[in-house]
């Protein structure tokens, strides 16, 4: 018999970034942080975990859009072991379940989106990966329960087991049993909410997330002042922007939080540049859109590389999209489409 489930899982783009860790192993962060899910339809992973006796004695694996890739990786290793563990103590509890915990598992994953739109499928991914696999474990866990073990793949993954407006609270304990994620809003509750991608470049970032923000943690001051103030202000906001559907508010914070990150690297030494010209041309462009709307109407935030996403509502699409092309038609690779955010996976 051949034991099978599949799933998908979102990408999501933080409003207000995780940036820093305190537990490298644990992936436990130095700050709380929130996001926007996008939607499925354009943006998302599809994974399949299969496992079977057949196969037994075999490795696992992991077929990431086709190709084989591997699976030893710490991170891949550390959500594994959390699966198989709670298996094995359903296993334990009820004689009468098939033993799967000690199979080897198959996973087929894929993006429906571009690697080129440079977005974090690593968050998307392990979402999917830690969900497939409890599926067909049967687990009972909560997709907060869930998030933990995400978080052990990716940090920014604990954030896509949800849909919606989601929160990663960063926890204190030293176990990291409390920095998980949980819904603050579900999409329903805002659901004019769009972002496009803007394609500056789809060359593959220079510094990974992981090593750039070890570097900042060690060498920034501003970042002490980043973790300490200025996070805790902007999730508060954030969250009163989400509840009071204020876009001028929610693009304010967003704009500010992705300002502070982005200083934050310049501050780090040597200095780590993610945004480039084509990105500082963007930030102009969602200025003067604002400008001349003559109100708040487009939020523009930054990741760990130089592509844009651009917050707006849908009432708001016209100006929005319409200014962009015309302002910056010439400078950009492309757009990825727009995205609502998304409702499949809101707990
Ligand atoms: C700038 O989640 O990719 O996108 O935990 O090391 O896998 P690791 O890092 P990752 O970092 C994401 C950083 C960010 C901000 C965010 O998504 O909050």
């Amino acid at each position: 018999k051949v034991y099978r489930a599949t799933t998908t899982a979102p990408v999501n783009i933080a409003v207000v970034k995780y940036w820093g860790k305190r537990d490298a192993k644990l992936n436990l962060p130095t700050n709380s942080s929130l996001s926007v899910t996008l939607a499925q339809s354009d943006l998302r992973t599809l994974t399949t975990a299969t496992c079977s006796a057949v196969y037994a004695g075999q490795g696992d694996s992991l077929l990431l859009n086709g190709e084989a890739s591997d699976v030893s990786g710490a991170r891949t290793q550390a959500c594994f072991r959390a699966l198989r563990e709670r298996r094995a103590a359903l296993e334990a509890a009820d004689s009468s379940l098939p033993k799967l915990a000690s199979l080897p598992l198959r996973i087929v994953t894929e993006n429906n989106f571009p690697t080129a739109a440079g977005l974090a499928s690593s968050a998307a991914g392990f979402a999917a990966l830690v969900r497939a696999i409890a599926d067909l474990y049967e687990l009972p866990d909560t997709p907060s329960q869930l998030s933990l073990i995400a978080r052990q793949g990716s940090g920014s993954a604990c954030r896509s087991v949800f849909g919606g407006y989601v929160a990663w609270r960063m926890g204190e304990k030293a176990d990291g049993s409390d920095s998980l994620a949980e819904q603050v809003a579900p999409a329903s509750a805002w659901p004019e909410m769009r972002a496009v991608v803007l394609v500056v470049s789809a060359a593959k970032k220079g510094v990974s997330s992981t090593s750039g923000m070890q570097q900042t943690v060690a060498t920034s001051g501003l970042f002490q002042e980043r973790i300490r103030t200025v996070v805790p202000d902007n999730m508060a906001k954030m969250e009163a922007a989400i509840a009071a559907q204020d876009f001028a508010a929610f693009a304010e914070v967003t704009m500010r939080d992705s300002n502070s990150f982005h200083a934050t690297c310049a501050d780090t030494y040597p200095p780590i540049f993610y945004m480039n010209d084509v990105s500082r041309a963007a930030v102009r462009a969602v200025e003067s859109i604002n400008a001349k709307a003559g109100r708040t109407v487009a939020a523009y935030t930054f990741d760990a590389g130089p592509n844009a996403v651009v917050y707006y509502l849908e009432k708001d699409a016209d100006v929005v999209l319409g200014t962009f092309s015309s302002i910056l038609g010439a400078g950009v690779d492309g757009w990825k489409g727009s995205a609502a955010p998304s409702t499949a996976q809101a707990a």
